[in-house]
């Protein structure tokens, strides 16, 4: 039996079979544990089942010298050091796949919204300002036929390109078209790589200048790839027409935030996975991370 730390209540019942076989410790914190916090909780822990909201650094690491199993309970691993996870012998586990189709839908309802001014618009209807049926008024972009820039096309960026077919827009990616091209060609650009060294802020004020001043920028990857201020620029300019973000630099922005009263900006808070069966298998695969990794078998769902 293992001392596993769990850092936040999740959704299903897969929490139970790791109860079945460690001592498992669940942080039922509406938020998550501040670090320092959490670096004495997980002080005695040889499991760590952790958010994406917790940062995995060195002075986590050295606060659990006993350390041998992490779960990340996300798909992407941009809040954990795996260098330093990989050099101290620790095993990293992420959750792929089961939040794929879920995430592309966001994608895909979001570059919807923008498109035809859903926030706007439904704004107006609740405010009274519905008067009548207007011929020159909430007008959108037509989507049928638009090309669709697909910046990453890992699995979440093709389940997205195959909705964009399905809409009978023209897909183009990143694995077929330089970026400056594609950011140049697309009516919608949708971001879907890791936030990585060489991704940050790749979507900086340069790449948004070279976007179509009708073009919509949809992102439901991380903040860090978009340059923030450089977004609000360009909304603010016109240099682009609208964004729909799922993701921001820090999460949530800080109250007074220049992205909350940034015009054509549509802001939804980390909800890409966020279907109940998504979740629940998330759960699932990051239990089953940590029961592999517990036991010194190989994780079935490795970080790369
Ligand atoms: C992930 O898995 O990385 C998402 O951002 C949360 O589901």
């Amino acid at each position: 039996m293992a001392n596993v730390y769990v850092t936040r209540v999740l959704p299903g019942d897969a929490l139970e079979r790791l109860r079945g076989a460690h001592e498992v410790t669940v942080w039922d914190g509406a938020l998550p544990p501040e670090p320092a916090v959490l670096r004495e909780l997980a002080a005695e822990s040889e499991g760590l089942l952790c958010l994406l909201t917790d940062r995995i650094d060195g002075a986590l690491l050295d606060s659990a010298p006993r350390l041998r199993a992490i779960a990340n309970y996300a798909v992407g691993t941009d809040n954990i050091d795996l260098e330093l996870t990989r050099a101290r012998g620790i095993t990293v586990g992420v959750t792929p796949d089961v939040l794929t189709e879920a995430t592309a839908d966001l994608a895909f309802a979001l570059l919807l919204a923008a498109a035809r001014g859903l926030p706007q618009a439904a704004a107006d209807a609740r405010a009274g300002a519905w008067r009548t049926w207007e011929p020159a008024r909430w007008l959108g972009a037509e989507v049928d036929g638009a090309t669709l820039g697909i910046v990453g096309f890992g699995r979440i960026g093709r389940a997205v390109a195959r909705r964009g077919s399905g809409f009978r827009m023209k897909v183009i990616s990143t694995a077929d078209t330089p970026l400056d091209q594609l950011l140049a060609q697309s009516d919608f650009v949708s971001v879907h790589v890791p936030l990585t060294s060489r991704t940050h802020r790749l979507i900086d004020a340069a790449a948004l200048g070279r976007m179509r001043p009708h073009a919509i920028l949809v992102n439901t990857a991380r903040g860090g790839v978009v340059d923030q201020e450089a977004l609000v620029g360009a909304l603010r300019s016109g240099a682009i027409a609208a964004a729909a973000i799922d993701v921001t630099d820090p999460e949530p922005p800080p109250p007074g935030d220049p992205l909350y009263d940034t015009p054509n900006l549509l802001i939804v808070p980390h909800i890409g996975s966020a279907t109940r069966a998504a979740r629940e298998r998330m759960t699932e695969l990051a239990v089953e991370n940590l029961l592999a990794g517990l036991a010194g078998r190989p994780m079935p769902h490795p970080a790369g």
